[in-house]
């Protein structure tokens, strides 16, 4: 386990986020390494909304994310592995595989340096549309993602040094560290823990070439959270 995976596995002890997982983040990671399916993205068709998020992961997905070494779609895909591997519940999984939906719903793609300001409200833009087709439960995780980073980085310094280069640019242009009023918000919001989890993968799901299954995978279960 390298230095980055190690640091963040910790963290979800250090938080107690195993409450949301099976066998937790190692697991995570071996059970979703048995996956071959190099299709990305197949050619099902669904309920609309569905069909929407699809045709956007097709339109956009093969985007860069941002600085890292995988695409749009493969950030949501392994990040919807790690939540389902984990045990989520399904709302969770859902909420994990559309995290960044915001970004890709975004005219312009992300920026490819850090030297721009990252922040560019995409758990808002996620939340707002999200949140007309599914519950909290989807809408709020996502929403809540980016502090959750925030809270994570100042409550553990092991977990900002464990940031890729591009999360902890974002994570300066997002704020930074939390007054202590700041996290006592975030600990009242209702969804808190969820989001801390879903960070915690989404931080996780940056591994290049790593195999997942397509984007059908999820449909079933996106759709099940459809309200
Ligand atoms: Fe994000
Ligand atoms: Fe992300």
């Amino acid at each position: 386990m390298g230095f980055r995976m190690a640091a963040l596995a910790s963290c979800t002890l250090h938080f107690g986020l195993n409450f949301f997982t099976r066998n937790g983040i190692n697991a995570a990671r071996s059970s979703s390494q048995h996956f071959i399916n190099p299709e990305l993205i197949d050619n099902i068709s669904m309920h609309p909304v569905i069909e929407r998020i699809k045709e956007t992961f097709t339109q956009r997905g093969k985007e860069q994310y941002g600085t890292e070494s995988v695409t749009q779609v493969q950030h949501a895909l392994q990040c919807g592995m790690l939540a389902e591997a984990s045990g989520a519940v399904r709302t969770l999984v859902t909420a994990a595989t559309l995290h960044d939906l915001g970004h890709i719903f975004h005219a312009s793609p992300l920026p490819v340096t850090c030297g721009e300001n990252l922040d560019d409200k995409h758990e808002w833009v996620a939340h707002d549309w999200l949140r007309k087709h599914f519950g909290p439960e989807v809408a709020e995780p996502i929403r809540l993602h980016v502090v959750a980073k925030r809270y994570l980085c100042t409550q553990n310094p092991g977990y900002e040094q464990a940031l890729s280069p591009t999360s902890l640019k974002s994570y300066l242009d997002q704020g930074g560290p939390m007054s202590p009023e700041e996290m006592s918000a975030f600990e009242g919001e209702s969804f808190h823990k969820e989001a801390l989890a879903l960070r915690v993968w989404d931080d996780l799901a940056k591994e290049q070439d790593k195999e997942t299954p397509g984007f059908h995978h999820f449909m079933p279960t996106l759709e099940a959270c459809l309200q």
